[in-house]
């Protein structure tokens, strides 16, 4: 392992040295939050992204994670989903199914992937229905103080433009309070029409990872975690915040070169 800090509130911080060396943490860290689930609740419900992240995963597919994982017991959301066929390049469920599920032994039941046959604001309102009916059955927890769903892990991506799931700078979605799941109809980044947790249901998880590698990221990174003026934009990595939970940022040296706090510096 490379640094490792934990900062204020904004989290624990994991600098690697290198994107092998990430990608190894990342899998110990899932490994180990799934061990832990299946201990205390029987279950691991874990909501993905789209992005690199599926490819910073890849360990796990390998040994000795895919032998050791209790695969049984994954319960797969996501995060954000693209409202396109599932079948389509630009689906995160194909991504992560191709990337990841598809060479492990996951239960497809398990798998709650988006309603791909209906609008952007139907498949929110279909999603958010189905994990009401698995907060009913507790194979996802709910949380004490806010009624939300609290999954035991939500990993997320971060774009340049300082997004996290589908939750973008200045758009009306981040104040979403009310709905588990929202929809947006014009994404800055392709493709436009896609569904999202909101951040009252990411804040409320028992773990959030942010996986975010290379330059283009670091002022967002610095803008999501440093001690910044008044004036600076509140980028939505910012307000990911789990009230209960733990969130731990997993940052490649390039993503973290602006940090003020940057134990590399
Ligand atoms: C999506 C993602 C999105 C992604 C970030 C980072 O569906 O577009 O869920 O939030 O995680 O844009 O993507 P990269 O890691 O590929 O830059």
């Amino acid at each position: 392992m490379a640094l490792s800090g934990v900062h204020k509130n904004k989290g624990e911080l994991r600098i690697h040295e290198s994107l092998d060396e990430l990608r190894t943490d990342l899998a110990d860290y899932v490994a180990e939050l799934s061990e832990a689930s299946v201990k205390e609740r029987g279950v691991f419900a874990i909501a993905l992204s789209g992005g690199s992240l599926i490819g910073l995963m890849g360990k796990l597919c390998e040994a000795p994670y895919n032998k050791t994982v209790d695969w049984s017991k994954w319960y797969i959301f996501w995060a954000d989903e693209r409202v396109v066929a599932k079948n389509h390049a630009d689906s995160n469920y194909k991504l992560a199914k191709d990337g990841l599920l598809s060479k492990v032994s996951i239960v497809p039941s398990h798998v709650h992937s988006i309603n791909d046959s209906v609008s952007a604001e139907e498949a929110a309102d279909d999603y958010e229905f189905a994990i009401r009916q698995l907060v009913k059955t507790r194979v996802v927890s709910v949380s004490e103080i806010s009624d939300c769903p609290k999954f035991d892990l939500i990993l997320l991506g971060l774009g340049p433009d300082g997004h996290v799931a589908s939750l973008f700078p200045n758009h009306p979605a981040l104040n979403e309070r009310e709905e588990w799941v929202t929809f947006i109809t014009d994404s800055p980044k392709p493709p436009p029409e896609r569904i999202t947790f909101t951040l009252p249901v990411i804040n409320s998880a028992s773990n959030v990872a942010v996986v975010v590698t290379g330059e283009s990221k670091a002022e967002s990174v610095h803008l999501a975690i440093d001690d910044i003026g008044p004036d600076s934009p509140l980028i939505p990595a910012r307000m990911v915040q789990p009230a209960m939970g733990k969130l731990v940022w997993f940052l490649d040296k390039l993503a973290a070169s602006k940090l003020d706090s940057n134990l590399n510096k």
